[in-house]
């Protein structure tokens, strides 16, 4: 089973790896981002606390996110080879409530996947996103906030996955494909070494 988290700052391409990871691995996409965009249009109780903050560019409430995504984590689809998480830890607090959800599940975060892309280029992705997105925070006076605020609260989510020697950095700029053989590079050599270390447990000498 692979739990990958897709980690970087807002317009790093989270969401479009994320889409070619379900394919090639056959993992189920969970974005938090997303999922509160769906609670938005349903205009429920949630949606209107979320797009209160998000069109500030502000964070959602940690309780609502973790309470919102449990669900989906421990009732993973049929057929699925884990999950791979797009937005989601995105503070110390939810990364702690995500390692022991996994732990509790005898299941194992397999890496966290960090795209680094310059500043300049993510401003200019989500500007070009936003003339046809429909985004409340694609501007750019939101767009600033949400890298100052990712800064500040998601930037530490990083080193508890260092320590945790779990984390990977990886050049998110190029194109999508320069990008996704990268990441591939990286789950492939996870996978590679979970393999290698079940056969040593299951050798006998
Ligand atoms: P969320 O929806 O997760 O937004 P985000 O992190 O700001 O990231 P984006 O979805 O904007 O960008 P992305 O990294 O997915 O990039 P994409 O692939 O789309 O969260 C929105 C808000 O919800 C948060 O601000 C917060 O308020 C709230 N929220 C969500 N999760 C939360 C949590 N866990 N806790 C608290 N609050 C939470 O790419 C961007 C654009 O660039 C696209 O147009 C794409 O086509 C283009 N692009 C992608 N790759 C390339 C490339 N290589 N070259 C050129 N263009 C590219
Ligand atoms: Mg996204």
């Amino acid at each position: 089973m692979l739990n990958i988290i897709i980690c970087g700052a807002p317009g790093c391409g989270k969401g479009t790896q994320s889409d070619l990871l379900v394919e090639r691995y056959s993992l189920t996409h969970l974005s938090t981002g997303d999922l509160l965009r769906k609670e938005i249009d349903a205009k429920t109780d949630k949606g209107i606390i979320a797009e209160s903050l998000i069109s500030k560019g502000e964070f959602v409430p940690d309780s609502m996110i973790i309470n919102m995504l449990i669900q989906y984590i421990v009732e993973q689809p049929e057929g699925s080879n884990g999950i791979i998480l797009d937005g989601f830890p995105r503070t110390v607090a939810q990364a702690e409530a995500l390692e022991e959800l996994l732990d509790n599940l005898n299941k194992k975060t397999t890496v966290l996947i960090d795209l680094n892309v310059d500043n300049d280029e993510l401003i200019s992705r989500l500007l070009h996103r936003g003339k046809t997105s429909g985004r409340s925070d694609d501007n750019l006076e939101t767009i600033k906030k949400r890298l100052e605020v990712y800064e500040i609260k998601t930037a530490p989510v990083c080193d508890y996955y260092k320590k945790l020697n779990k984390y990977a950095a990886i050049n998110g700029m190029g194109t999508v494909n320069e990008i996704f053989a990268r990441i591939t590079d990286v789950i492939d050599s996870k996978i590679e070494n979970e393999v290698n270390s079940k056969l040593l447990v299951d050798t006998e000498y």
